[in-house]
């Protein structure tokens, strides 16, 4: 079985059919998937799109592109029903777009991670070109559990992920990019702390490139950690799910 960590599927705007998508999941051994929130109102439709669908399970949170319009919206959604809300994400820090003055970032940051430790719950975070920033905010607050969601930066701050005993996410960017020194990095992400996802709609692995990301991807996310690895494909996909599960407390 494979667990697909991180996906959009629950998105208004996701383009392909909810039934059709969990089928072919299904079909290619993906038997869980994770739907990640972006914004309020994103996060309230992973709640109703998990609270729908056995196979799914919704994580919530304010994206730092969207951390302008504040996050109140996933503290009102912790008061409610919470038994199919199972993290808190994606959030952090955005500095290659700035979608959000990085104030308001850093802010939005701290406070869901507040959140997140009040509710007992690991995080999914985006951070892009600001760990420099990131790491002395994580390290204001104590024992977080998370993911660096779609990991792709340098050694430096993988080693700083892992001595914070972080997970890292990896995604279909692994199997498509021609970066070497980034793809030696990735080669040593240890096993025990990787976890699979796809992203989707984004980054759709090889060899669907030119297609619509979905959830049965992450078999071929899978499929090439098996080169990385060196490790057969059932292994690599049972060491896997159980980083998910420990994490996630599935
Ligand atoms: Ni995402």
């Amino acid at each position: 079985m494979l667990i697909d960590t991180h996906c959009h599927i629950h998105e208004a705007d996701y383009p392909l059919p909810a039934v059709e998508v969990l089928a072919r999941a299904h079909a290619a051994g993906v038997d869980k998937m994770f739907c990640v929130g972006t914004s309020g109102q994103s996060s309230a439709d992973a709640v109703r799109f998990a609270a729908k669908h056995n196979e799914t399970a919704a994580i919530i949170g304010v994206h730092p592109h969207e951390a302008k319009h504040g996050w109140a919206k996933i503290g009102e959604l912790l008061q409610g029903d919470r038994s199919k809300i199972i993290g808190i994400g994606e959030i952090g820090l955005d500095y290659f777009y700035d979608y959000s003055p990085r104030h308001q970032q850093i802010e939005a940051l701290e406070q869901q991670i507040e959140l997140a430790l009040k509710y007992g719950l690991p995080i999914s975070f985006h951070v892009r070109e600001a760990f420099d920033d990131f790491w002395p905010i994580f390290d204001n607050f104590h024992a977080i559990r998370g993911v660096m969601h779609s990991f792709t930066d340098s050694s430096v701050n993988l080693e700083q992920g892992l001595k914070r005993g972080l997970c890292v996410g990896v995604n279909g960017i692994s199997t498509f990019t021609r970066d070497e020194v980034q793809q030696a990095v990735f080669a040593t992400i240890p096993l025990e702390r990787l976890l699979f996802e796809t992203d989707a709609p984004f980054l759709t692995p090889v060899p669907f490139r030119g297609k619509i990301n979905e959830p049965a991807f992450v078999r071929n996310v899978a499929e090439h950690w098996v080169g990385v690895k060196g490790v057969a494909f059932d292994e690599m996909a049972s060491a896997t799910t159980a980083n998910a599960s420990a994490l996630f407390s599935l």
